[in-house]
């Protein structure tokens, strides 16, 4: 059973307070891109987890567990304590998400995982249900088994599809190290109560991402995409402040980090001028490589047998 499932870009994140819980309390429209992971679950006689890189070379999955706390892992052993089945699953893990790239890759095999063994069991959750089991594994693994465009609330796992028109053309720069979701939102705290506790916007606002995504207007998602964790990403990855100017002087409508980063999202006219901008982005070497997306696509679904 091989499940194929898409990484998610943030077009827009308003952070509000740090929760009692240690989370903080988000507003987030999230977008699926393709660029996908494959999940395949097999029978096997205890729970098992491999990973390998889609591309070379391997050291981009470097410090991926292939233990029980591989997200994967832990939500297959999360279905399986709901529905009553054994855990007994080897699950094989083909990535092409950045690792701790601020684009849902952990979550992304999580929330295959779910589908892949929902088949495989035969438990016939239907989504919601396996969305409430993802949320307790990574905050994003609802909006990776629904994908499209979603607001996202709460810890981001409260998931509301939303109106979007046109297909958006997306270059991703990837960086040659990840960052720490954990890192990156202390870093968010700590700049905050530097600024003398400046207003933190507990209900912030989606509403220009929204509008320009129900018109299908790229002009205007370029000009409103706003991430409220991309200050403090750069505060510890001060290279991405150049990753960023490159893309917009190169002709990008807009680009921000995603999530958490180091990921940087471009967003272009066309097609076209996506390819473009990816080939000048990676000549000006400012990212590790570069990537061409468009989105939004579907989240996690099984693939016809053969195909994986
Ligand atoms: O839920 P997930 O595993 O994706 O979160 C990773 C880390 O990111 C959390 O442990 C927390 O430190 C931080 N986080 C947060 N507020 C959120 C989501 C994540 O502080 N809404």
């Amino acid at each position: 059973m091989t499940v194929q499932v898409p990484a998610k870009i943030n077009l827009s994140l308003s952070v509000g307070r740090r929760q009692a819980d240690g989370y903080h309390a988000l507003r987030t429209v999230f977008q699926a891109v393709s660029l996908h992971d494959r999940v395949t679950a097999t029978v096997a006689d205890e729970l098992r987890v491999t990973v390998r890189a889609s591309r070379l070379p391997d050291r981009e999955i470097v410090g991926v567990p292939v233990d029980a706390t591989n997200l994967a892992a832990r939500a297959a052993a999360a279905l399986a304590e709901g529905t009553g089945c054994r855990p007994d699953v080897r699950l094989d893990i083909v990535k092409a998400i950045p690792v701790a790239g601020g684009m849902a890759g952990g979550s992304a095999d999580a929330a295959g995982a779910l589908v892949a063994c929902d088949a495989l069991w035969a438990t016939g959750l239907d989504r919601a249900a396996l969305a409430a089991v993802g949320a307790r594994v990574g905050s994003d693994v609802p909006f990776c088994l629904y994908g499209g465009t979603a607001l996202g609330t709460g810890r981001g796992e409260r998931v509301t599809p939303t109106l979007t028109r046109g297909r958006y053309h997306w270059v991703l720069a990837l960086a040659e190290d990840g960052l720490s979701t954990a890192l990156v939102y202390a870093e968010l705290d700590r700049q905050r109560a530097d600024t003398a506790r400046r207003t933190v916007r507990v209900e912030p606002d989606a509403s220009g991402v929204l509008s320009a995504l129900r018109s299908g207007d790229a002009v205007a998602l370029g000009r409103a995409l706003t991430n409220d964790l991309q200050p403090a990403a750069i505060r510890l990855r001060p290279s991405l402040q150049r990753t960023l100017e490159a893309g917009r002087d190169l002709g990008a409508l807009g680009g921000l980090v995603s999530g958490s980063g180091p990921t940087c999202v471009f967003l272009a006219a066309s097609a076209p001028a996506a390819d473009e901008l990816a080939a000048s982005l990676a000549g000006a070497g400012v990212c590790r490589t570069v990537r061409r997306v468009d989105g939004p696509v579907p989240g996690a679904r099984v693939l016809p047998e053969g195909v994986g």
